[in-house]
């Protein structure tokens, strides 16, 4: 590395920690600003208020390095930065477009205190044209606003950010371009460097892309469950062809998160603002959608029955509610959305998940209110008529199937991820049901 620079990152979120730890890994001073006084008092404690593999020992390594600070407050950080970045939400607005407001706020905030010749990077994922929205707000000739889009995952954050596919930075002015990928000295990768509309864009393309290779695979799924063909064979074929390859093509219980959905209808929005009708965004959503209903239809073939009628009453036992496995995010989660759906019909649910073992903190339970969970996947799957796996855990590939078959009233195993051994699961006596599996 050239020179450490000081940096400060505004939210300490999964993209704010995550980046804020990994550029002090890397040898930089960084300082991490929230609003949360009790965020920031965990983390000055050495707690990490996230379930992120790796974060906690590249937090603590940081730390007794005497790189990594967290404060309240972002002019606190800003002021004694080179470069800021804002990694703050964009929650998703009433009418699907990205709600801007924390940018903006942080954005004023830090404006007056930044050093001369300073660079903002927007790192939160905004609509195309927001750099110049944050530049509006800063007001200040001196500063350079640069966009640079975060590709991590959550689960995979530390990972993902130390040994990306490639880092995108979008900038009018090269220089300050320059001085944000040399920052990432120490990572090996491609730097792409676009101008800030290219690089906004490449973001949404992205997870817009992503999504419409899931939501393609559980339409292939639903053919190959009306074919008689096995899903698992047809990804395997068409993934050797290069052009399309395997990766990203698990079917499952339709795609959720804190940013597919919200991404998904923000780029068809954002086409739309500028006189584009994105017809297959909104097929990728609608797939979406009803990928959620044909799962829970799967629950009512189970129960016997051909409409939600047949839920009334009955028992489900869940196992995951996350919305994919190494996280213990629950938001926009598909498994909370079928739940959801079930209860409304009147099921009973009964779940149970590694991240939410009762007693469950405050802060997480308004998502999780009516389940009830357990502290086991036996005890979830106990009395109940169907199992329903949501989340693709793999301790659930461990399951005593035996011991289920035992504990539960009814006979059907409904995989929503294709994660148990259908083998396995019949030899116990119970039938089993997965996504587009022969
Ligand atoms: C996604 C992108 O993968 C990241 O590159 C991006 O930075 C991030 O959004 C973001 O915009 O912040 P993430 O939401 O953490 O990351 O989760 P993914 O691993 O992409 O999974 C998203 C959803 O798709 C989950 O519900 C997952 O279960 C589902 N999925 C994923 C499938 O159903 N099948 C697959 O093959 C892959």
């Amino acid at each position: 590395m050239d020179q450490p620079v000081t940096i400060a990152v505004i939210g300490t979120g999964y993209v704010g920690l995550t980046t804020g730890a990994c550029f002090a890994h890397l040898g930089h001073h960084v300082i991490c600003a929230d609003v949360d006084v009790r965020k920031i008092e965990r983390l000055d404690a050495g707690e990490i208020p996230i379930v992120e593999e790796g974060l906690a020992e590249i937090v603590a390594g940081a730390r007794s390095a005497g790189r990594l600070e967290f404060v309240v407050g972002a002019s606190t950080a800003s002021e004694r930065a080179d470069i800021v970045f804002l990694c703050v939400p964009t929650p998703q607005g009433d009418d699907g477009s990205a709600d801007l407001t924390y940018i903006e706020m942080a954005a004023a905030e830090i404006g007056p205190s930044l050093r001369s010749g300073a660079v903002v990077v927007n790192k939160s994922t905004v609509p195309v044209g927001s750099t110049r929205v944050v530049e509006r707000v800063i007001r200040r000739d001196d500063v350079t606003v640069v966009s640079n889009p975060e590709f991590l995952r959550e689960g995979t954050a530390v990972h993902d950010f130390l040994h990306p596919d490639r880092v995108v930075i979008g900038s009018v002015d090269r220089a300050a371009a320059e001085r944000v990928a040399a920052l990432y000295d120490g990572v090996d990768t491609e730097m792409v460097i676009t101008d800030p509309a290219s690089a906004e864009t490449i973001k949404y393309a992205a997870n817009g892309f992503l999504a419409m290779k899931i939501s393609f695979v559980n339409a292939i799924a639903a053919m190959c469950e009306a074919v008689g063909a096995d899903v698992a064979s047809v990804v395997h074929g068409i993934g050797t062809d290069r052009r399309i390859g395997s990766a990203f093509l698990n079917p499952g219980p339709g795609w959720g998160g804190s940013c597919f959905p919200k991404d998904s209808r923000a780029l068809v929005k954002i086409a739309q603002e500028h006189g584009y009708n994105f017809t297959m965004m909104r097929g990728v959503i609608d797939v979406n959608d009803e990928q959620r209903s044909r799962m829970i239809h799967k629950v009512v073939r189970a129960l016997g029955g051909h409409d939600r009628h047949v839920l009334h009453g009955a028992t489900i036992g869940v196992l995951g509610l996350t919305f994919k496995a190494g996280t213990d995010d629950l938001r926009d989660s598909p498994a909370l959305a079928i739940i959801s759906e079930l209860r409304r019909a009147g099921a009973v649910v009964k779940a149970y998940d590694p991240t939410t073992v009762p007693p469950v903190d405050d802060h997480r339970s308004s998502a999780l209110v009516g389940i009830e969970l357990c502290a086991t996947a036996i005890e979830a799957l106990t009395g109940v008529e169907v199992a329903l796996v949501l989340t693709e855990w793999p301790e659930f590939r461990e399951l005593d199937l035996d011991k289920a078959a035992e504990v539960m009233v009814g006979t059907v195993v409904v995989d929503t991820r294709n994660l148990l051994d259908p083998a396995a699961v019949t030899a116990t006596g119970l039938s089993y049901d997965g996504v587009g599996r022969k």
